[in-house]
């Protein structure tokens, strides 16, 4: 097995030519900083699984691996304690879906109070999967720096809503929800009877924290209030697999699993087989690339750091995930009503993703996941181009 080590993650694996969205959608020169995938190669434990799977030339329909869903359960209980029943756990083919199948839901079991509370900012694809299924979004405002749930949360009118869709660690903000926290927000749901999604894809991504990762799951107080909570998990982020398309929706209530299962029997794609054996493969055996790769994070998280600082933009703190979040409003007396977004593409030309899609204009999400050369390379240009609008 290859040694995780500095070398490991610096080497470069042809990403140009492997079909990749982030690196085929701007020219050459440009750096690709935005979608969330990684330029590290996937584990050797992976690519070996993978390979001797493809070599049986066997590609018919697969069944739902329980070796794959035993090794997803036995890693959330080895990491963090997290006890999840094997009857609970409906496959899915991403985590969009099953963000997507629990609009969808709200709007078949609360038809009367269909709306679904969705932290601004967030993910992009809360918004799309709440218009998409027809269900009214409201807007939660989250605070970028310091504590991020609004100090009033409790008073907050949630008549007409029946669901929340939080996102845990938070996207784009980098922030590790705290026991206290995610006990005000079970405690809100409770009292308003809402059903709580959590997507938890950035689960495995902790950088640093006062804490670990806390499923919301685990933190459940009753079975009745278990019943009430939703997880979507997947292997996708953590070890850079998210084309192997494999997720899995974490659902104790026996009526609302019903939902997801007859929708995953009937409507959208079973995960093909070789997330199967990458899902596996990545909880059994993934562990001391998960470790290295953070590590590698760490290194590439302090050239962040250190850029923001020189150029007094305030960056949120990363705790988890390998998305930055940076807060260029300042800028917007010199950049004549371009965004950063676009400033920094045309003129740096580094791609990065505008905060105007998680619901922040002014920011832009940077992805530090690449080899800290490349990073330091799209830094220099970005300090270049700000230098130009002094
Ligand atoms: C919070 C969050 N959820 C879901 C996804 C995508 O999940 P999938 O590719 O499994 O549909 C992403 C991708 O960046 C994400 O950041």
């Amino acid at each position: 097995m290859g040694a995780y080590d500095t070398a490991y993650f610096d080497r470069p694996i042809g990403r140009d030519r492997s079909d990749s969205v982030k690196w085929t959608q701007f020219g050459p020169d440009v750096i690709p900083l935005w979608i969330a995938d990684m330029d590290f190669p996937a584990c050797d434990e992976i690519v070996q699984a993978l390979t001797a799977r493809a070599q049986e030339g066997c590609y018919g329909y697969a069944r739902d691996s329980q070796a794959a869903i035993q090794a997803m359960i036995d890693y959330h209980r080895r990491l963090y304690g997290w006890e999840i029943d094997p009857d609970w756990v409906v496959p899915q083919p991403g985590v969009v879906t099953a963000l997507n199948l629990f609009c969808r839901l709200l709007r078949d079991v609360r038809p009367d109070r269909s709306d679904v509370f969705i932290n601004e900012p967030v993910y992009h694809h809360f918004m799309s999967a709440a218009q998409l299924q027809h269900v009214r979004e409201r807007r939660l405002a989250l605070r970028p720096f310091g504590e991020p749930l609004p100090e009033g949360l409790e008073s907050i009118d949630a008549r007409g809503a029946g669901g929340w869709m939080l996102c845990n660690p938070q996207n784009p903000l980098g922030h590790l929800w705290t026991r206290a926290e995610l006990t005000r927000i079970l405690d809100y749901a409770a009292a308003h009877d809402l059903l709580l999604a959590s997507d938890e894809i950035h689960g495995g991504l902790v950088l640093d924290a006062p804490h670990a990762y806390l499923p919301l799951l685990s933190l459940a107080r009753s079975d009745a209030e278990r019943r009430r909570l939703i997880a979507f998990v997947a292997p996708s982020k953590t070890w850079n697999v998210p084309g192997l398309g494999c997720a899995f929706a974490i659902v104790p209530d026996p009526a609302l699993r019903e939902h997801f299962t007859r929708n995953y029997d009937q409507l959208i794609p079973a995960v093909n087989l070789f997330g199967w054996v990458g899902a596996e493969a990545a909880y059994r055996h993934g562990e001391p690339w998960r470790l290295a790769m953070l590590a590698y994070l760490r290194r590439n998280r302090a050239l962040l750091e250190a850029f923001a600082e020189a150029h007094g933009l305030p960056l949120c703190r990363l705790e988890a995930t390998y998305l930055g979040f940076l807060d260029c409003r300042a800028l917007a007396p010199t950049l004549g009503g371009e965004s950063p977004r676009d400033f920094f593409l045309r003129v740096a030309k580094v791609a990065l993703h505008d905060g105007a899609i998680f619901g922040s204009p002014g920011w832009v999400r940077i992805n530090i996941a690449t080899h800290t050369d490349l990073l330091r390379r799209a830094l220099d240009r970005m300090a270049d181009a700000l230098a130009t609008l002094a």
